[in-house]
């Protein structure tokens, strides 16, 4: 059995996400998700997502590429969030290309190239910008 770790906010879940989620599962047979707390994005981008991250839980555990999730709430966790849910291959986006290769002495850790054109922040900023224009 081989489990697959993988974190994000997924925030304003979008179909980059699922390809992503998607071809993660496709490294194992269990594919366990990190997802971060709104705390953890406040510290990080000073604003809070725009899904809580119980909507965000749920959602991501409505996916059927999904068998676990559970809140990351410090990204200096990793670690310990690997060898807690006994993950075998770390994967993430490679907009994290070589961030995570400190943990190779614990799992394999694979880089996913990222779904071109489709990310939180510029839907977010194409919602806002369409705001009051209908
Ligand atoms: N991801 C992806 N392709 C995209 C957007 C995201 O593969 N177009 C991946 C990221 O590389 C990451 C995971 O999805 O492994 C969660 O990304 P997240 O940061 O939550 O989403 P973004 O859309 O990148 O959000 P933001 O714009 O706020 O950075």
């Amino acid at each position: 059995m081989k489990r697959v770790i993988t974190f994000g906010t997924f925030d304003v879940f979008h179909v980059g996400h699922v390809n992503l989620l998607q071809r993660a599962a496709a490294c194992g047979d269990q594919l366990i998700v990190g997802v971060s707390t709104d705390a953890l994005n406040f510290s990080k981008k000073n604003r809070y997502p725009i899904y809580n991250q119980n909507d965000r839980m749920r959602i991501i555990n409505g996916l059927r590429y999904v068998n676990f999730c559970f809140e990351e709430e410090s990204l200096e966790l990793k670690r310990e969030y690997i060898l807690r849910y006994n993950a075998d291959v770390l994967v993430m986006g490679d907009d994290w290309a070589g961030k995570f290769d400190e943990f190779k002495d614990i799992c394999d850790v694979i880089y996913l190239p990222r779904t071109p054109s489709v990310s939180t922040t510029q839907l977010i900023e194409v919602i806002s910008s369409s705001e009051g224009n209908g």
